[in-house]
């Protein structure tokens, strides 16, 4: 029999990175005002999220998830959440059309602000002070007093999410998605190059669908479906006295939800089965993301997988893994059998990004563009060979024309790094490498699903 859970529960279990709050009046003074905040998201949505999850787990859908490592309170504003957006549809619709897939669109965004460190503590030149936390706990600038978590940044985390949430709502179903603007959301950065021709050759392709559609009768302006689109937040639920501030009862149900975001996840750090972080995640109703390192033993696995997801419920699990391009062959299909044998029901998806940083000869942070093409690549290989689907992606990337991955079609090298490298954490792709990624995607995704779609059974009416 399980333990009683609450949303404070969590509380009385040990716990990894959690900020050292000088002033814990004040810290609880915040979590207090915030548990009076109106809700980001509405439970409902979570539902709805988790069914097309559940779409993916069964093979009929694609999961594409990504943004910035860590949202930042400087680079906040209405061009850096357009050109995300654009750069979002345009990975996305390659995907739909290239693959003929659904994909199902989770932002990291609007609520990524917590980071996990490696070290509690910074040292420069002889001076130690708290590391770094993301924006929501202290600031970057090496001096005591912005390293010192401060919960009122709480607050304007807060803020910014909800402003970030109702832009995006507004692009998503105010007109700016509509499919018939496919050419339009190309950035002026990504003209000239190799991905932008084939960018505008498959919005051409798509543009004459739609002009043949409209020719044989088809009013298209009665499909809301070809104007608008689902796109739905997440984010690691890392700092769980705001989590737990945000944590509600859904009236139509009863049951508690993570309203801070739509899906949540628990990071390779934060995932020790009787702590905290998994403590908060087993009681709420939404996705939860799970993310699965080269430490992970498949029996540990299946032990979360019992606490988070006891009920086997298809969606409510997405196993992300990063394992790094040398090492996931060592490691993701003992995952994958386990889970198979035991027969519970999760959706796989592939972080290529966390296991694949490296210190570039310059001193920089990045990641070989390379290698997170061929992690991706030995990820739908291995599903292929174990019979199960590579249901997804989980990128950190940006709209913006940063030089922090090495690589990709217009050959970023060590010394370019220095040019416009911006992120206060990890390595992102810039948006002409998340292109040149969503067409690999779509090619490695095309051949998987035309053989999964051979798979089915006749009960499926194929
Ligand atoms: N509504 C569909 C979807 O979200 C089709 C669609 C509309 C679309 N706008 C889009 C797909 C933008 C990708 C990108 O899948
Ligand atoms: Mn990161």
């Amino acid at each position: 029999m399980a333990e009683r859970w609450s949303p404070d529960s969590w509380r009385k279990k040990p716990i990894q990175q959690v900020p050292d709050y000088p002033d814990r009046q004040a810290l609880a003074d915040v979590e207090k005002q915030l548990a009076t905040f109106p809700p980001l998201v509405f439970a409902g949505e979570a539902r709805n999220l988790k069914k097309h999850l559940a779409r993916v787990a069964n093979g009929q859908a694609f999961l594409l998830q990504g943004g910035d490592c860590a949202e930042s309170f400087a680079e906040h504003g209405a061009n850096n959440i357009r050109d995300f957006f654009r750069m979002f549809l345009q990975m996305a619709v390659v995907l739909t059309y290239a693959a003929a897939s659904p994909v199902v669109k989770v932002g990291r965004v609007a609520g990524q602000f917590a980071k996990p460190r490696s070290s509690p503590i910074e040292k420069r030149d002889g001076i130690e002070l708290p590391s770094y936390r993301g924006d929501i706990i202290n600031d970057n600038a090496f001096t005591a007093e912005s390293r010192t978590p401060d919960p009122r940044r709480q607050l304007d985390a807060y803020r910014q999410s909800a402003a970030t949430l109702n832009l995006l709502r507004a692009f998503a179903t105010g007109g700016y998605a509509n499919l018939a603007s496919v050419r339009q959301w190309m950035l002026g950065f990504v003209k000239d190059s190799p991905q932008s021709r084939r960018y505008v050759e498959l919005s051409d392709r798509i543009s004459e669908a739609l002009g043949f559609m409209q020719a044989c009768g088809l009013d298209l302006e009665s499909h809301p479906e070809l104007r608008t689109t689902d796109f739905y937040t997440s984010h690691e639920a890392l700092l769980l006295g705001f989590e737990e501030a945000f944590t509600r009862v859904d009236s139509t149900t009863g049951d508690w939800y993570a309203t801070s975001g739509h899906m949540i996840w628990i990071g390779d750090r934060t995932r020790q089965h009787d702590h905290a972080h998994v403590e908060y995640a087993r009681g709420i109703k939404n996705p939860i993301g799970l993310k699965c390192g080269p430490s992970l033993k498949a029996d540990d696995l299946l032990r979360l997988i019992d606490i988070l997801n006891p009920e086997n419920e298809a969606g409510r699990i997405t196993l992300i893994g990063r394992f790094g391009a040398e090492k996931v062959g060592d490691h993701l299909p003992a995952l994958i059998r386990a889970v198979k044998r035991e027969g519970r029901v999760v959706l796989w998806s592939s972080d290529p990004m966390h296991g694949n940083t490296i210190s570039s000869a310059s001193g920089y942070k990045t990641r070989p563009f390379d290698l997170i093409l061929k992690e991706v690549r030995s990820f739908f290989e291995i599903h292929q060979a174990e019979g199960t689907y590579a249901g997804g992606v989980h990128l950190e990337m940006t709209g913006q024309n940063v030089t922090e991955c090495t690589g990709g079609a217009r050959a970023i090298s060590d010394a370019d790094l220095n040019d416009r490298y911006h992120t206060v954490c990890d390595p992102r792709l810039n948006a002409e490498q998340a292109i040149e990624v969503a067409f690999t995607l779509a090619e490695l995704l095309k051949s998987e699903r035309s053989g999964a779609v051979r798979a089915l059974p006749a009960a499926a009416g194929l």
